[in-house]
């Protein structure tokens, strides 16, 4: 095939890139990211701190532009994302309980009402549990003032605003099968067995040489999938350069073309000019839209 894109249909999944609005007007960004992708995910234009600012106030100028510039490219969304501790404005922080549910409600319904039938899978929940193991839930407003059940009821609160999106978990360092995975594993589990809305499980995929891309990574992805979810890689960066960045970016295609239920991968950014990770190196083009061994390599696996 010709693009991620094109090779990655041909297999019956999407091969998506997180897209930043504020670059969408340079020429080689645009060209690169409609010749070569199929899914967008906004960076950070959906998050709450953009969305809804202030409370009940809500602003979608960037997040349109995105959506809309995918539609007329024949992409689809990824939403992301609606409940995440960070990126969230002050104000919700400073609420009560009673008054955070209902404002928590509120943002899912309302963004997710905005945007009904154009996005394909929302991120509902993001990062909710703790690094280390002990599989802990990390603190937040949402986790300390509402306990356990603030994922259960945003999920149930996703599923009434827009039946159509598939609702997914999404988190790090959840990659392979460790204490954190495990924790999220067993709430997904949960949650399908008492009939919980939740269609797929993000797994972000940000390596390095301290978080490499671990041997069980197929396997996790495959305990899950086995769960009746779908999995999918949602933001992927591998940090590093040459054939060894290659060789990692094949061994995590490879590891979701062979579970079913692996249903796409979206990498962190189109380019290393923009990078989150200012100083790495881990997209799949160059600062100059030049395309790496990396891609090359992604493309031969697809
Ligand atoms: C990052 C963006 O890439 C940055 O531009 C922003 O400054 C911070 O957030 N996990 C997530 C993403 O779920 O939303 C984060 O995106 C990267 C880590």
């Amino acid at each position: 095939a010709s693009s991620l894109g094109a090779a990655a249909s041909a297999k019956g999944r999407y091969f998506g890139t997180a897209v930043a609005n504020n670059h969408l007007g340079e020429t080689d960004y645009a060209a690169t990211l409609n010749a070569e992708f199929n899914s967008v995910t906004p960076e950070n234009e959906m998050k709450w701190d953009a969305v809804e600012p202030n409370r009940g106030s809500f602003s979608y100028t960037n997040a349109d532009k995105i959506v809309t510039h995918a539609k007329s490219h024949n992409m689809q969304v990824r939403g992301h994302t609606l409940v995440w501790h960070s990126q969230l404005p002050g104000w919700v922080g400073s609420l009560g309980a009673d008054e955070l549910r209902t404002a928590m409600n509120n943002h899912i319904t309302s963004v997710m009402t905005h945007y009904k039938g154009q996005i394909a899978a929302w991120d509902v929940v993001n990062e909710a549990f703790q690094d280390g193991s002990s599989g802990a839930r990390r603190s937040s407003p949402f986790q300390d003032k509402l306990g356990n059940g603030f994922i259960e009821e945003a999920f149930r609160t996703a599923r009434a605003a827009d039946p159509a999106a598939k609702l997914c978990y999404n988190d790090y360092n959840t990659d392979g099968v460790n204490a954190k995975s495990t924790a999220v594993y067993n709430m997904v589990k949960d949650f399908k067995t008492r009939g919980v809305p939740i269609d797929c499980v993000g797994f972000q995929g940000h390596f390095n040489p301290n978080s490499p891309v671990p041997s069980d990574f197929q396997a996790n992805l495959q305990r899950f999938a086995d769960l009746g979810v779908d999995v999918q890689l949602t933001e992927l960066d591998i940090e590093g350069s040459g054939t060894a960045q290659a060789n990692n970016y094949a061994t995590v295609v490879r590891g979701c073309l062979a579970v079913t239920r692996c249903t796409g991968i979206t990498v962190w950014g189109v380019t290393d000019k923009y990078s989150w990770r200012s100083s790495g190196t881990p997209l799949l083009f160059d600062g100059s839209y030049q395309k790496k061994p990396a891609y090359t390599s992604v493309l031969d696996v697809l």
